[in-house]
C-alpha cells in the first residue's frame, strides 16, 4: 500500500526539522529508475544511490571496486524517478582520499553529471579538510561512521564496531566534528545502540543508523537486503520485510514450465 506522498521535494532543512520535531527518517538505497520510482511513490525521505552497488548490482565481495562514473550512471536513473525523496550519491573508494582538491572535483563532477542532491563519504577526522572544502563549495555532505565499508581491509573484515572505549571515543569526536563542520546528516553503521544513541543526542543534524538500534534520528537499509531479494545476507541488524528471492524464483518457474509446455504465449497473448 502506498503512503501518502507531500508534493514538495525532500531537503536538508526539512530533515534538520524533522530532527528537531522528533519524526523519523526512513532512507533506502536504490540503484535503477524502476525500483527507485516504487520507493519514492512509497513515500521514502531520502534514497541512497550507495556503493553497495558495487556488491548488490555488480557482484563483487567489496564496495571497493565501484568508479566515479558508474555511480553517476546509476544514481541519473534514481534521479529521474525522484519525485519526493532528497537522493545521496555515494563518493566511492579512492574518489575522495587522495587530495582535498581532488575530492571536491570528484564531488562536483557527481552532482554535475548525476542530477543527485547530496554526497556521502566514509570518515572522520582524517577525511575533514575534504568536507570542509565541499561544504565551502556549496555541496551538502553526509558521513558516514562505524563499520565504513571501504575500509574493510584495515578492519579485517565486517564487524561491530566501536565496542572498545578507545573506538567510541574517537566516533563521538568525530561525529562532533562533521557536525560542525556543517554536514547536513550522518549514518551511523553497526555500532552498539547505546552509543548510537549518545551520538544522536550530542549532535545537531540528523544520525541515520544501519544496525545501530532505535535511537537515531532515522534508519536505512538495504532494498535488496530487506525485500529478501539477497538470500545469503542475514545479519542480526536486517528484517525481511518481504521474501522477494522466493517470488522472483516461483514466477520465473512458472514462466520457463508456459514456454516448454507451449503453454506461454496463448491465444490471447498472440497477435
Ligand atoms: O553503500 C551503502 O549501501 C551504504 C549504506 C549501507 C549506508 O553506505
Amino acid at each position: 500500500m502506498s503512503v501518502h506522498v507531500q508534493n514538495s521535494r525532500m531537503t536538508t532543512a526539512k530533515l534538520r526539522q524533522m530532527k528537531a520535531n522528533g519524526e523519523k527518517i526512513a532512507m533506502l538505497t536504490s540503484y535503477d529508475f524502476t525500483l527507485a520510482s516504487l520507493v519514492d511513490e512509497a513515500g521514502i525521505d531520502m534514497l541512497l544511490v550507495g556503493d553497495s552497488a558495487s556488491n548488490v548490482v555488480c557482484g563483487n565481495n567489496y564496495t571497493l571496486p565501484i568508479t566515479v562514473d558508474e555511480m553517476i550512471f546509476l544514481t541519473r536513473g534514481v534521479v529521474r524517478a525522484a519525485q519526493h525523496a532528497l537522493v545521496v550519491c555515494d563518493m566511492p573508494f579512492g574518489s575522495y582520499q587522495v587530495s582535498e582538491e581532488d575530492a571536491v572535483r570528484n564531488a562536483i563532477k557527481i552532482l554535475k553529471e548525476s542530477g543527485c542532491d547530496a554526497v556521502k563519504l566514509e570518515g572522520g577526522e582524517e577525511i575533514l579538510p575534504a568536507i570542509r572544502h565541499m561544504i565551502q563549495a556549496g555541496i551538502p555532505v553526509m558521513g558516514h561512521l562505524g563499520l565504513t565499508p571501504q575500509s574493510v581491509n584495515q578492519f579485517g573484515g565486517y564487524g561491530l564496531r566501536a565496542k572498545e572505549e578507545a573506538e567510541a571515543e574517537k566516533l563521538l569526536h568525530d561525529a562532533k566534528l562533521l557536525d560542525e563542520a556543517g554536514c547536513f546528516s550522518i549514518v551511523l553503521e553497526k555500532i552498539p545502540a547505546a552509543l548510537a544513541a549518545k551520538v544522536t543526542q550530542a549532535v545537531s543534524c540528523p544520525v541515520i543508523g544501519i544496525g545501530a538500534g532505535n535511537q537515531c534520528d532515522g534508519q536505512v537499509l538495504v532494498l535488496h537486503d530487506m525485500l529478501g531479494l539477497n538470500q545469503g545476507f542475514k545479519p542480526k541488524f536486517l528484517r525481511h520485510f518481504a521474501h522477494m528471492a522466493d517470488e522472483v524464483k516461483s514466477a520465473v518457474g512458472e514462466y520457463i514450465s508456459g514456454v516448454k509446455d507451449s503453454s506461454f504465449p496463448s491465444a490471447e497473448e498472440s497477435y
